[in-house]
């Protein structure tokens, strides 16, 4: 960003003009050439130069340049730095309107002081009086020691304006850096996290505390890198491989989502083409054992390319993602057959579940696509609480009062049934393809218990349990008993499906739930 460009040099030669050229030519410099420099060495951008890549061109307007630090703390000669180590500001992405902040770890190694988070504070509270998202570029080395117990302060200051906006505008983190102790939990408040791979961590305690407290070897990469949040605890959304492709990814995401909680998202050019798809009808394997990818669904249903995962590496038995149909958003919840046999567990409970209420939240319908064999069993799921983890998903999507559109693919069995959005939680339309087995439980483990005496007494008990298996299976392992209570709206042929949903979202354009009044649910946390 040059200085010549926001002052130009015939303006200049007067006094005034010249003195404000200098002060901004300081302010852009931040921490200086050298922190600059070793930031670079890092594979690092400054706090600008990610700005620049992130809103489009020419847009950003910056808001309290020469906010700086207090002279005072720990030393009374403190370096000043205009700025104080966070660029706070205004523009649009994709030609809407964005409130940004970026930390420069050029400035006290981006660490939040009063005045830092002031300037955060100040972009929000705008964002939220104007109905527009925030986006957190963070790379801070957490609150400024210098400052003592003010810093503490004005990060409780930006939780509670994190909480107060949330549902009401998109916040978005992307973590560019170092982000440790209690400085992740404004990241963690937010609606999306993305980390960068090798240059980015989070964690609450250091690999040093970790090892004085339990004796543990770890480095940061392993303890809070991008990777491990991205497949182990799930805290972040995305895991990026370079700076790029995470602001990339920012403005790809706000692509699918309103600007509030008032509005509805963007919808995008769409020309219609032959919506019928046959590839749909032999997606689905002859075996109800066989796996399949239920992404090949997905990406025969939606627009072309339009498909943008979320929690891509982090419990794949459940797939959750934006898309969109015939031009318009919608998020996806989708079993995944090729992991885990698309079986329900406390990850992909848990997963499911906030992807679900940031879709109601911002209005975003939704599609939720059924192949389950039901709750994963064990000692482990049951002792951390599967029971409180699945009910997450089971609220969400009975508390959903956008559009709710089911497709049941194949197996929708005992209790995941009834969470994978069934007619009885509230969904509008719920379609079968004909393969589909929608039972109490699979056909073996269901003949195992009912038929048990029979089958033990049975000269042959495994020919005999391969007779029941079979006309258990011809009974109940199909569509057409929910069809005939009306559970499942039709029971069609799985290339017309795309079509099916285009008519469906357009049919329930405008509708509306009043819910019963109360301050807020209690979602089993
Ligand atoms: C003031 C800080 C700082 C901080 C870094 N700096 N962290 N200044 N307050 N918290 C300064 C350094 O003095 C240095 O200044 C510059 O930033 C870059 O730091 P380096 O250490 O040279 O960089 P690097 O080697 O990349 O290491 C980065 C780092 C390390 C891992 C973040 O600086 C570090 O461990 N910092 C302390 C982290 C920390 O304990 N923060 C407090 C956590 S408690 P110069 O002048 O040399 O450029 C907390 C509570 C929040 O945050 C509670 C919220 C409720």
């Amino acid at each position: 960003m040059h200085v010549q460009f926001l002052i130009p040099d015939y303006i200049c030669s007067m006094d005034k003009f010249h003195e404000l050229r200098n002060k901004i030519a300081t302010a852009i410099l931040g921490g200086g050439e050298a922190r600059i420099s070793s930031q670079h060495k890092k594979g690092k951008l400054t706090a600008r130069e990610r700005l620049q890549l992130l809103m489009d061109e020419g847009s950003f307007e910056e808001l309290d340049m020469f906010v700086h630090n207090r002279n005072r703390g720990m030393t009374t000669d403190q370096e000043q730095f205009p700025g104080d180590g966070v660029v706070t500001g205004y523009g649009t992405i994709n030609g809407r309107l964005t409130y940004v902040f970026s930390q420069d770890f050029t400035v006290y190694g981006g660490s939040l002081s009063e005045p830092h988070a002031r300037k955060i504070c100040k972009i929000m509270d705008l964002a939220m009086q104007n109905g527009a998202p925030v986006i957190g570029l963070n790379d801070s080395g957490g609150a400024r020691i210098q400052e003592g117990v003010v810093s503490l302060g004005g990060y409780a200051d930006i939780f509670y304006r994190n909480t107060r906006a949330s549902g009401v505008i998109p916040q978005i983190s992307a973590i560019m850096g170092p982000c440790a102790g209690g400085a992740v939990y404004s990241p963690a408040i937010t609606d999306f996290i993305l980390m960068v791979e090798e240059t980015s961590y989070m964690f609450v305690t250091g690999p040093n505390v970790v090892k004085t407290v339990t004796h543990e070897e770890v480095t940061a990469e392993e303890l809070g890198g991008a990777h491990t949040h991205a497949v182990k605890s799930g805290v972040t959304h995305f895991s990026c491989t370079n700076e790029v492709e995470c602001i990339n990814n920012i403005r790809q995401l706000l692509s699918y989502v309103p600007q509030n909680c008032e509005e509805d998202a963007p919808v995008y050019p769409y020309e219609p083409t032959d919506e019928i798809r046959p590839a749909l009808n032999t997606i689905i394997p002859a075996s109800s054992n066989q796996p399949y990818d239920m992404k090949d669904v997905i990406s025969e249903l939606t627009d072309k390319e339009s498909f943008f995962e979320v929690h891509k590496d982090f419990a794949e038995n459940l797939i959750v993602g934006f898309a969109r149909i015939a031009g318009r958003s919608i998020g996806i919840v989708a079993n995944q057959p090729a992991h885990l046999a698309g079986v329900l567990d406390i990850h992909a409970s848990v997963k499911g579940a906030r992807f679900t209420r940031f879709c109601d939240a911002f209005n975003i319908p939704l599609l939720v696509l059924v192949d389950v064999p039901g709750f994963l069993p064990g000692t482990d799921q049951e002792w951390n609480g599967i029971i409180t983890n699945g009910a997450k998903l089971l609220f969400a999507l009975s508390e959903a009062t956008v559009p709710k559109i089911t497709v049941t693919t194949r197996k929708a069995y005992g209790g995941a049934y009834c969470v994978m959005n069934s007619k009885h939680i509230g969904a509008d339309l719920n379609f079968a393809f004909p393969q589909a087995e929608i039972a109490v439980m699979g056909p073996k483990g269901a003949v195992e218990i009912i038929y048990k005496k029979e089958i033990d007494a049975a000269p042959d008990p495994e020919a005999r349990t391969n007779e029941l298996v079979a006309e258990y299976t011809e009974r109940f392992a199909n569509p057409y008993l929910a069809a005939e209570k009306g559970y499942i709206d039709e029971v069609i042929v799985p290339d017309q499906a795309r079509i099916k949903l285009i008519k469906g979202y357009a049919m329930l354009e405008n509708k509306v739930v009043t819910m019963p009044r109360k301050k807020h649910g209690n979602i089993p946390l």
